[in-house]
């Protein structure tokens, strides 16, 4: 029971942000419904499935926090997907003015857009860390490439990594190289730019993460990875774990920011969102597991750390890679995948704001780049905080503004955005917004369900727990 899309202010003026319009002789929106699913996997699929997940896996206790991310995709971050891309499907991939107009009827509705503005620039403030680590994967691919990591001492690895952190020029370096080759894309707009761009990448994501995992089971111990992998270990789950893994489904979807609004936004009307979106879902989550698979049977197999935290894809598995038959290729494919995975998701995080202030196609050029140089300017926070503002901790002595930049993002901003979302649409957008995008009248139900009660709850009980927990 599809029945067509309802119209809009918007629409009725004529700008048409919502569908791959013909605008001034250009053409937005993406090329197929292919095309969109590869964008919105391409951006979920990132650092946080290839670097995050493996290393948090390995530090709450394998299976069990497998298991508790699996429910959090499933129960929080599945169901605000479907709102996000429907959102941005009927209200426009500009995210700073979607709320607004899809609440056009209500007095103040346009208040709502703060929730745009608000994810538009967490999504910019993400993006200057995430190109930060992004560079360190391309510093690595380059290096290893070289074959200069070969054969080393153990102790060597940490040390050159402890080196790349010391060094700001270099790391600025490799994060302008990443910022640029993003840039360069992004301006180019959504069909000649990001759609062209993901429909290669995606495949070579595949082929890479394929590949990597059988050479990964042939070399390592695959049967113990498994083992960590899918044995839960239940007395391992603490408050703090689930808080870290319901943080984890947002980043990892890309949900609380925008970036799937702004991709729901050039969608085409006869795409079913709930159906792409448990694509989406699944898509990213299979990458996820099968990263854990590509790493965890070296890490097992070369007797190495698998709780080693944030340094086990650039300290513990460089070991590994130094020592392994042909592990000049591995190592440098490896971090291809990274920065290949990091590249689409950087698309994603420039989108909300390029959508929103770029009036159509061809002012993009312009604002694409003025926000990846404010991007690199606000990235030197994180850059610093390695080396020459290491002890600039100004809350606290266990976090530098790195992290402190990271932790209010990605586990305040993004579960923030989230809820937001989920009770706009859930209780203040008009129920017509949604529910004629669902086949089956019960599914409605079940998605209106979860968007009203499981999801708020879920993410109010996680912010409960981190203000007074
Ligand atoms: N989902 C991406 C990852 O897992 C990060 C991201 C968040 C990308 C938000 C875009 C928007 O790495």
């Amino acid at each position: 029971m599809r029945t067509p899309i309802l119209s809009y202010p918007t629409h009725a003026h004529g700008r048409r942000e919502t569908s791959p319009a013909t605008k001034a002789g250009t053409v937005t929106g993406w090329s197929s419904r292919a095309a969109f699913i590869a964008a919105a996997v391409g951006s979920a699929v990132g650092l946080g499935n290839i670097w995050k997940f493996p290393y948090m896996v390995g530090a709450n206790g394998g299976g069990a926090f497998v298991i508790l991310y699996l429910a959090m995709v499933l129960l929080v971050g599945l169901p605000i997907l479907i709102a996000e891309l429907g959102l941005g499907r009927t209200g426009g991939a500009a995210v700073t003015r979607t709320f607004g107009r899809i609440a056009h009827e209500l007095r103040g509705g346009h208040l709502w857009n703060a929730v745009g503005w608000l994810g538009a620039a967490t999504a910019i403030l993400i993006l200057s860390f995430y190109s930060v680590i992004a560079g360190w994967a391309l510093a690595y691919a380059w290096r290893f490439s070289l074959g200069s990591l070969q054969g080393l001492a153990a102790e060597d690895y940490s040390a050159r990594f402890d080196a790349l952190l010391a060094s700001p020029a270099e790391m600025i370096f490799w994060q302008l190289v990443v910022l640029g080759a993003a840039a360069f894309v992004a301006s180019r707009g959504v069909r000649a730019g990001l759609d062209r761009a993901v429909r290669w990448l995606m495949p070579v994501l595949a082929v890479l993460l394929i590949g990597l995992g059988i050479y990964a089971a042939i070399i390592g111990d695959a049967a113990a990875a498994l083992h960590f992998m899918f044995t839960p270990d239940f007395s391992a789950l603490t408050p703090e774990v689930a808080l870290s893994a319901a943080g984890h489904a947002f980043f990892t979807l890309s949900l609380g920011l925008g970036a799937m609004i702004a991709y729901g936004g050039y969608v085409a009307e006869d795409v079913a969102i709930p159906r792409a979106a448990g694509w989406i879902a699944l898509f990213d989550t299979l990458c996820a597991i099968a990263a854990g698979m590509a790493i965890m049977p070296i890490v097992f197999g070369f007797g190495l750390d698998p709780a080693a935290g944030p340094g086990l894809v650039f300290v513990t598995l460089p070991v590994a890679f130094g020592s392994m038959p042909g592990g000049a290729l591995v190592g440098t494919l490896f971090f291809a995948l990274l920065v290949v995975a990091a590249m689409t998701s950087i698309f994603a995080l420039i989108e909300p704001m390029a959508a929103s202030l770029a009036d159509g196609e061809a002012d993009r050029r312009k604002w694409v780049i003025r926000l990846t140089a404010l991007t690199a300017i606000l990235g030197l926070i994180s850059v610093f905080s390695f080396n020459i503002w290491s002890d600039v901790r100004p809350w606290g002595e266990d976090k530098t503004l790195f992290d402190w930049l990271s932790y209010l993002t990605t586990e305040v901003s993004l579960p923030f955005g989230g809820l937001c979302v989920a009770i706009f649409i859930g209780w203040v957008a008009p129920r017509k917004t949604m529910e004629h995008m669902f086949d089956s009248h019960f599914a409605f139900k079940l998605w209106l369900l979860s968007i009203r009660y499981v999801s708020p709850i879920a993410v109010i009980a996680v912010f409960t727990h981190l203000t007074i927990g």
